[in-house]
């Protein structure tokens, strides 16, 4: 079954969700920022499905047959934005994937979304977001990381030749996204330069704060 059997999603002109039955919080942030850390906290702890984009391009570029495999390579390796209908298509089928196998109606949109044309598609045709998980770091740490990790991920953009690319297309494209959001209120912004535990102590008592609690039941005393 091939991952995207056509790019009908974004010449929608409704949504296909409520965002009464399904929450979607994206999750921003430059390369290296720690979205994806983040988001493994967060489903461990909140129930979430986490959808990472860059994943699910990296799947779709991959996968045998497919006919976006080199434009994906492509657009990858030089940290650009690849063309907003397949990375709404893909989402939405791994949205409704989740939802029919998992019974999954919270989702965490990773790196997500990355370009205007993407966030007005997606919000337009597939769920309106309930908000923006923005996580702010400096280039300098965000590089650091970016460089430990290429010693281990193989992924063909964490050298300093894609990482400076990513890091402009981040500052002129994916930035206005996240002011755009902020113009509507719907950004939550945290400082993410220090480790991750602390980090995701301050995403915790900002997520409260706009009413998402944890799934865990805690053993309260009283
Ligand atoms: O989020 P991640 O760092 O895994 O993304 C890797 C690459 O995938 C990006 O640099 C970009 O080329 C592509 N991408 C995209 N649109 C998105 C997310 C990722 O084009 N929304
Ligand atoms: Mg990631």
């Amino acid at each position: 079954m091939p991952a995207i059997a056509d790019l009908g999603a974004t010449k929608r002109t409704s949504p296909i969700w409520s965002p009464d039955d399904v929450t979607v919080i994206f999750v921003l942030g430059g390369p290296g920022a720690g979205k994806g850390t983040q988001c493994s906290k967060l489903v461990a702890d909140y129930g979430f499905k986490h959808l990472s984009a860059g994943d699910l391009l990296r799947e779709e570029q991959d996968r045998p047959g497919s006919e976006f495999g080199e434009m994906i390579k492509t657009y990858i390796k030089e940290g650009t934005i690849v063309p907003m209908e397949v990375t709404v298509q893909l989402l939405e089928n791994a949205m409704k994937l989740a939802m029919e196998k998992e019974k999954k109606t919270m989702f965490l949109i990773d790196g997500f979304p990355r370009k205007l044309d993407q966030a007005h598609a997606f919000e337009r045709s597939v769920v309106p977001s309930k908000f923006t998980l923005f996580f702010d770091c400096p280039e300098d740490v965000m590089e650091e990381r970016l460089i430990n990790r290429g010693k281990t991920s193989g992924r063909a953009d964490d050298n300093p030749e894609s990482i400076r690319k990513r890091f402009r297309t981040f500052v002129e494209t994916s930035m206005p996204v996240v002011h755009e959001f902020e113009s509507q209120g719907k950004v939550v912004k945290v400082e993410a330069t220090k480790g991750p535990d602390d980090v995701y102590d301050e995403v915790k008592a900002q997520l409260k704060e706009r009413g998402v609690e944890p799934i865990t039941l805690k053993f309260v005393q009283t």
